[in-house]
């Protein structure tokens, strides 16, 4: 049986039904995954439990799987956990720790892994525990954004590269890493302008890691910058997923800006467990 696409927004967005992909899917069926992927950039598959095992057999479709870095709990494994439960005990985590302090960040617009040199292609996130307020996930699209820019625009954004620095972006919230933590984390530069390799489309590499404008001053670069996270993210633009419970959503990191939103982690209970695929490539 053919997969169901069901567009979510008029801008991009796509809800797929109809595959059950805890088991191995075929080579047809992830196929048209793929081409729902590249075409609406955010796919989201209702009612898909999955155990860790399985969703890393499944992100593997898309490609290799980054190892996440130090500072989230799930460091060293292929998991970045999103969560205000602790890793060991599964006791909620006080709101004064450095762990959710650390979580605040994902409330900036972002999309990840931008400030590695090597960047993401997408993000394969699976609700396993949620609250039952808050807590949605925002998204915004800057292929969109693109498709909006005036000629000259685009003229002007083909020669831009943009330094991007996740020191920097923990730095907006006031979580400041040590300088052991620091030095794994340099910065990388990538062309504003990035473009699908399947279908020619083009995005902008923006978000919270792009901290300047290569060649810019530090205030141009910053109002630059700014102004384009706030055109792409203009409230008629963005899809708001509030999560069920077992929820996967993936999302194309190359044209895709997201952002988490609150909920009381001091009484409610969530658990998001990310695989995130690279996109093996260096952009420049
Ligand atoms: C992420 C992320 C937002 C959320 O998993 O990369 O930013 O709402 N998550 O948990
Ligand atoms: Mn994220």
């Amino acid at each position: 049986m053919a997969i169901s696409i069901k567009p979510l927004t008029p801008h991009f967005g796509a809800e797929l039904t109809g595959v059950d992909i805890s088991n191995h899917i075929t080579n047809i069926q992830f196929g048209e995954i793929r081409e729902a992927f590249d075409e609406y950039s955010v796919l989201v598959l209702p009612d898909q439990p999955l155990t860790d095992e399985q969703q890393i057999i499944f992100s593997q479709r898309f490609g290799i799987l980054e190892s996440t870095r130090a500072l989230n709990p799930g460091s060293g494994t292929p998991f970045a956990r999103q969560s205000n439960l602790d890793i060991k005990t599964g006791e909620t985590i006080p709101l004064s720790d450095r762990r959710m302090f650390y979580q605040k960040a994902n409330m900036l617009w972002h999309s990840d892994s931008t400030f590695k040199s090597v960047p993401s292609l997408c993000s394969v996130l699976s609700a396993r525990e949620i609250p039952p307020v808050g807590g949605a996930t925002e998204f915004a699209s800057t292929r969109v954004l693109y498709g909006r820019l005036s000629e000259n625009e685009q003229n002007k954004f083909a020669d831009l590269v943009i330094e991007h620095d996740f020191v920097y972006s923990r730095g907006i919230v006031g979580f400041t890493l040590s300088e052991d933590e620091a030095a794994k984390f340099p910065a990388a530069h990538h062309d504003l302008v990035r473009k699908n390799k399947n279908n020619g489309r083009r995005s902008l590499m923006i978000g919270a890691h792009a901290k300047t404008v290569v060649g810019w001053s530090k205030d141009q670069g910053r109002t630059f910058l700014e102004n384009l996270v706030l055109r792409a993210t203009a409230p008629n633009l963005i899809y708001r997923h509030e999560w069920r419970e077992n929820d996967v959503v993936i999302w194309d990191n190359q044209a895709i800006l997201h952002r988490a939103t609150p909920y009381d982690t001091t009484n409610h209970r969530r658990l998001m467990q990310r695989t995130t695929i690279s996109s093996s490539m260096p952009t420049n």
